[in-house]
Parts: structure tokens; C-alpha cells; sequence
């Protein structure tokens, strides 16, 4: 079992580098199903869910090659429908693009139920009316999830999504990007990764347009050809350095970002009292005097996203008076709430309303990461903390975060991984 180990107190300081969105990264790795041909993927993040990914499609028969740190080729001619490993697909969210990949390019898919961290019922229900508006069958049978055309193709039609759903929005543009046809997306969700997951399907040869408004139009081609694309730069990972630099009280710049991503987090923490300068691709963040409550409410995009809504929320407890965060996404994105109260925290959750009353003293603890924000926000308190933490579970943070430990070291973190054996494997060699 790995631990991260933080002597918390000190302010980072520095230049960190931001690595490749991972919510963009999956849904572009596994369009490449689409595509009979090499695709060169450059600013992959070397995180699990990543690599757990090219694990799932090198399973089904695909060549992935590393060429360097951050760029893959990934070829997918001999991709076999509806061969990914059960164990390995259940145990991430980001699996379910598999669904719209296969169906997009057998006519057919045969996927495991997804899985991700657990905030609550994760329903698929709006993938599913794509893809039945899209001319499917779709039936689940023995934890699978098994979809099938009548002349193996899907057909274009309008789909209406009941709420902003990133997932959906994609898979029917998996789904429908060689299918017969026109497909319009209405209300569908605006995130940069809609947009990137676009923009890399049209450098194939797609024929999409909209991706970014409300309403996308995906026209039908016969086939996708391989291409050379760079992801976007996780907009959530420089957020996370954001508020970690504004919660230790630091001065640092976050380069290899896309400031306009980060409009949603600059303007709370501007709100909250902290300095944010915009260059072309990086922003500083500093502090430079008392920094005060603020309410959040979580949004699709342009809006502030959840998945801020944990580091906010670490960072929210070192500020004068009680400030609100309102989860409008997810229906229990709180577990992390406990640990921070371990922490000496005072912090109420009511229904998906979070009530931060800021400046309680918190100490060092042994914690526990919950999940990946929540396991993030958590590390975040630690840095805040004079003495040692011990935070364990730590494969969580490591699901969408690049060398964590390394990259907060060199902002002047004292922070290491360490190896402790789990006392059930103790047990089991006596
Ligand atoms: N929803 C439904 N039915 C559906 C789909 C979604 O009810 O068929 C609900 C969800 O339960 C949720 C809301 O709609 O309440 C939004 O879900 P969405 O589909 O947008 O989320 P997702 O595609 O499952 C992605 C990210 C999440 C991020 C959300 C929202 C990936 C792999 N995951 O999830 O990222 O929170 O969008 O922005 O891209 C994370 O990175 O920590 C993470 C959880």
C-alpha cells in the first residue's frame, strides 16, 4: 500500500507545468476505435485512468506505442468488437466511450457497466436514449451492456438530452460520427473536452460542427483516417494548483494552461481575495493579504465545475467567515467532508448544500483520499497544516493526477510517497 506523507505549512512557491486534460485524453483514446489507421496522440498525462485505458484497448488487439513521455501512437485496425476485460472496464467511468467507439464502428457494442468514484446513483440513461434515438437496440444482460444495429450503422436523427450530460454528448458523437446520415445534439454540454473530442474527430475526417454551443450537428462520413492531435491542458489540474497555492498562502505559475478554461475558478478566487495574472498560457496565482467567504455553486460549463467543488472547498476552510458551496451536479460529492473534519474542520452538509465556517485551527491527521477530488482537496489541507499527514489510498489521486508528489515538490512542498505493507498482507505472509 502507498502513503503520501506531507510535513504541512509551508507556501509553494514556483512554476509548476500542467499535464494533458484526462477528461479529454479518454474520450479522444478511445475514438481512436473509430479510426482503422495510426492516430499520434501528443500531452497524454501519465495517469492510471489513462494508461488503465490503453490496457482495456491493447486487450481488444490495438498497437499503442510510446514514441515519448507524453505522446502515443495508438492503431486500432485490428480492434475486436466487444473484447474489453470486464474487471479492468468497471472500474472506470470513462470506460462507457467504448459504448459510442464500437457502436460507431461495428454497428455494435459489448461493453461492462461502467464504473468511477462514487458520488451517488451514476445513471447512463441519456447514452442509452442516444443511442436507441440513433436506431439501437440496447439491452444489458449479466453486468454487460450490449448494443446492436439492424444494418450495421446507426442513423441520424435530433436528440434532445433531459440534462447537460458530458458522457452522453460524446458517445453520440462516437456513435453517429460515421453513421448514415445527420445527427443533431440539442442541449448538449459545452465542456473544452466536448470541444477537443470534436476537434480531434475532425482532424480524422468528421464532419462535426457546434462542438462548444448547445447544439452540435455531426454529419456522417463513410470513414476516419489516422492524424497527428495534442490535447488541451487539464483545466481542472491547474485549478487544483490554484487553490493549493491560495490555501498555503504561495505565489506561483501554473504554466501549460488555456486561461479562458480557467475563467469560472479565476473569478471565485478573485472573489475570494486572491491575485490571479493572466499570461498567454500560464496564470500566476499569490496572496498577498486576508483572503475572505464566498458562495459556489457548481455548474456545467462555463460554469464552476464540480469538480473544483472539493479543493474549493479545502481552500474555502483557511478564509475568514462562512462561505456555501451548492453542489448542483452530483447528488453525494461529500465524502471528503469527513476527513477534513477529522482535521479539526467545521464543516456542514445539508442535502447538497456545504457550509464552510473558515479559519478553525485543523491539524495534521491520518486521512484517507476518497476519491480523486476529494482525495486532492484533502492533500490540499494537509499542505495547509503544520505537522504530519498521512493520507492513504492515494491510487485515487493518482487516477487524474500527473506526479502529484513530484510536481508539488518542486514548488517547495515537503511531501513524499512511501511504501507500508497493508496489515492484511502482513497477515497473509505470516
Ligand atoms: N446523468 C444522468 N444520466 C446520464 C448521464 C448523466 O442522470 O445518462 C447525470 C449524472 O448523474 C450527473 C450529471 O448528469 O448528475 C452530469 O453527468 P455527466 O454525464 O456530465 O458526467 P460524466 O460524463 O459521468 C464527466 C467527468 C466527471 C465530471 C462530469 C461533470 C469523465 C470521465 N468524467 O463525467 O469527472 O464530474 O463529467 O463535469 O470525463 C472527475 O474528473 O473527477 C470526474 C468525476
Amino acid at each position: 500500500m502507498e502513503k503520501i506523507v506531507v510535513n504541512g505549512g509551508r507556501p509553494l512557491v514556483g512554476e509548476v507545468e500542467i499535464s494533458g486534460f484526462k477528461n479529454a485524453a479518454l474520450p479522444i483514446i478511445y475514438a481512436c476505435v473509430l479510426v482503422k489507421d495510426k492516430c499520434i496522440i501528443e500531452n497524454v498525462p501519465n495517469v492510471l485512468d489513462i494508461n488503465r485505458s490503453f490496457e482495456i484497448l491493447r486487450g481488444m488487439g490495438a498497437s499503442i506505442k510510446t514514441i515519448d513521455k507524453t505522446t502515443v501512437e495508438i492503431d486500432c485496425t485490428n480492434v475486436v468488437c466487444g473484447s474489453s476485460a470486464y474487471d479492468l472496464v468497471r472500474r472506470l467511468r470513462g470506460s462507457y466511450y467504448l459504448l459510442g467507439a464500437e457502436l460507431g464502428r461495428f454497428g455494435e457494442a459489448r461493453v461492462a457497466y461502467p464504473g468511477g468514484c462514487d458520488f451517488g446513483v451514476r445513471p447512463i440513461d441519456q447514452h442509452i436514449k442516444g443511442f436507441k434515438a440513433l436506431g439501437a437496440s440496447v439491452v444489458t444482460d449479466g453486468g454487460y451492456i450490449e448494443i446492436s444495429t439492424e444494418n450495421g450503422k446507426t442513423t441520424g436523427t435530433n436528440i434532445y438530452f433531459d440534462m447537460v450530460t458530458v458522457g452522453a454528448t460524446i458517445n453520440v458523437m462516437l456513435a453517429s460520427v460515421m453513421g448514415e446520415g445527420t445527427t443533431i445534439i440539442e442541449n448538449a454540454a459545452r465542456e473544452p473536452h466536448i470541444v477537443d473530442c470534436a476537434n480531434f474527430l475532425n482532424s480524422c475526417g468528421a464532419k462535426i460542427s457546434g462542438a462548444g454551443s448547445d447544439v452540435i450537428k455531426i454529419r456522417g462520413v463513410e470513414e476516419l483516417h489516422g492524424c497527428t492531435y495534442a490535447i488541451i491542458p487539464d483545466m481542472i489540474e491547474a485549478g487544483s494548483y490554484m487553490c493549493a497555492a491560495a490555501a498555503t498562502r504561495g505565489d506561483i505559475k501554473v504554466t501549460n494552461v488555456i486561461p479562458k478554461h480557467l475563467e469560472s475558478i479565476t473569478a471565485k478566487l478573485e472573489e475570494v481575495g486572491v491575485k490571479v495574472e493572466e499570461f498567454d498560457d500560464a496564470i500566476r496565482v499569490s496572496v498577498n493579504g486576508p483572503l475572505r467567504h464566498t458562495n459556489v455553486k457548481t455548474l456545467p460549463y462555463p460554469g464552476f465545475p464540480t469538480d473544483m467543488h472539493p479543493q474549493m472547498c479545502a481552500l474555502l476552510t483557511t478564509v475568514e467567515g462562512v462561505s456555501v458551496i451548492n453542489e448542483s451536479i452530483y447528488d453525494n460529492r461529500f465524502r471528503y467532508v469527513e476527513e477534513l473534519k477529522r482535521m479539526g474542520a467545521s464543516i456542514k452538509v445539508e442535502g447538497r448544500r456545504v457550509t464552510i465556517e473558515g479559519e478553525v485551527p485543523m491539524t495534521a491527521a491520518p486521512l484517507v483520499a476518497v476519491d480523486l477530488r476529494g482525495g486532492i482537496a484533502v492533500l490540499i489541507a494537509a499542505l495547509t497544516c503544520s505537522g504530519t499527514s498521512e493520507i492513504t489510498d492515494i491510487h485515487l489521486i493518482e487516477r487524474g493526477y500527473d506526479d502529484i508528489v513530484g510536481k508539488l515538490k518542486s514548488l517547495g512542498a515537503d511531501i513524499k510517497k512511501i511504501y507500508v505493507p497493508d496489515p492484511v498482507e502482513i497477515k497473509r505472509a505470516n
